[in-house]
């Protein structure tokens, strides 16, 4: 079968993920959140869809050959997604990974037959990209089989959430969300929505959740513990015309709100979820003018059993569960 064929394939199996409204407190008072809830997507996360349209793109290349061996950095679940495509697609696949992985996302990279590189040594912002960018470009550099897909600058990366990711929204939705909320890590996901966003439904407010410590659209960077949000660079994607507000969260009050909505409702959010319905909460405190809020969650919570649901580790990190910080 020609490459063209298994991705036409794969692109039946992408989305469309539920979009489901629970009720949270703020201040004390009911309001009304959306969470389109990513998880569900095929591989398990939004970066479905990003691997998809990045290796369309270099299928559309011509970069896509028998013995090529595609090669990313990744925190996790565009690794899964990779290695799913790569195996549809019958090449290989090398993620370049470092220690803030989950086991969990570790052992199903293991499980899909990635070869995984470990980085150990953090870079000095504080997390471990750019280690990891140095060792993707050092074994570039030493062997031509490899194809870097490069999530970082590769412009088909924010494309795709602008062409399938917000127009999914818009037509789930009785009426436009009146303000979306997204992680950022590269920053595709965020530009790509607010792309759309920008175009079909201007009133929309768009808000960039990243969390402390990351240097993904400027802040001070530090040590980071969650995987999937933040990063030691700034992104190539995003532009101030892109985003209203830019929220910072922390860990605790992600991991709080990860276990409130799953206690209140039984929807298991990953980390980057937590803080951006922490950063939702924060804004609707501060926004009761806010009503139709929806929340971007990349993932479900299955790879954080040992991360963000566990005591054991916040205190390791010397964090605990606390709610947002809002004003009141
Ligand atoms: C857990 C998680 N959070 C947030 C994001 C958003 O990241 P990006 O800015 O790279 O699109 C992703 C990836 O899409 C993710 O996997």
């Amino acid at each position: 079968m020609h490459a063209r064929q298994y991705l036409d394939r794969f692109e039946t199996l992408l989305g469309v993920t539920p979009v489901k409204t629970l009720t949270v407190d703020v201040l004390g008072r009911p309001r009304s959140i959306n969470l389109k809830l990513e998880g569900h997507n095929i591989t398990g996360s939004i970066k479905a869809r990003t691997a998809y349209g990045l290796v369309r793109g270099l299928a559309e290349d011509g970069l896509i050959r028998p013995g090529v061996r595609l090669i990313e950095s990744t925190s996790g679940n565009l690794g899964v997604a990779l290695a799913t495509m790569a195996r549809y697609l019958g090449v290989g696949f090398t993620a370049v990974v470092d220690p803030l992985i989950t086991t969990e996302c570790l052992t199903r990279l293991r499980d899909l037959g990635a070869t995984v590189v470990m980085v150990e040594d953090p870079d000095p912002a504080g997390g471990y990209l750019l280690s990891r960018l140095a060792k993707v470009k050092q074994m570039v550099a030493q062997d031509d089989a490899y194809v870097w897909v490069d999530q970082y600058n590769n412009w088909r990366n924010p494309e795709i959430h602008r062409q399938m990711t917000g127009p999914e929204i818009l037509g789930q939705m009785p009426t436009p969300p009146d303000a979306v909320f997204a992680a950022i890590s590269t920053g595709g996901t965020f530009a790509g929505l607010s792309r759309c966003f920008r175009a079909r439904s201007p009133q929309t407010r768009m808000i960039a959740v990243d969390i402390k410590g990351s240097v993904a659209f400027g802040g001070r960077p530090g040590k980071r513990h969650l995987s999937g949000i933040g990063a030691s660079r700034r992104s190539s994607f995003l532009d101030p015309g892109l985003i209203d507000h830019l929220a910072f969260a922390g860990v605790g009050e992600s991991a709080y709100y990860c276990r409130a909505v799953l206690r209140d409702s039984g929807i298991y959010l990953g980390g980057s979820s937590g803080a951006v319905v922490a950063a939702c909460v924060r804004y609707l405190a501060e926004h009761p003018e806010i009503q139709n809020p929806l929340c971007v969650c990349a993932d479900g919570g299955e790879k954080y059993e040992s991360t963000v649901y566990s005591d054991a580790w916040l205190e390791a990190i010397d964090e605990r569960a606390a709610p947002a910080d809002v004003p009141g």
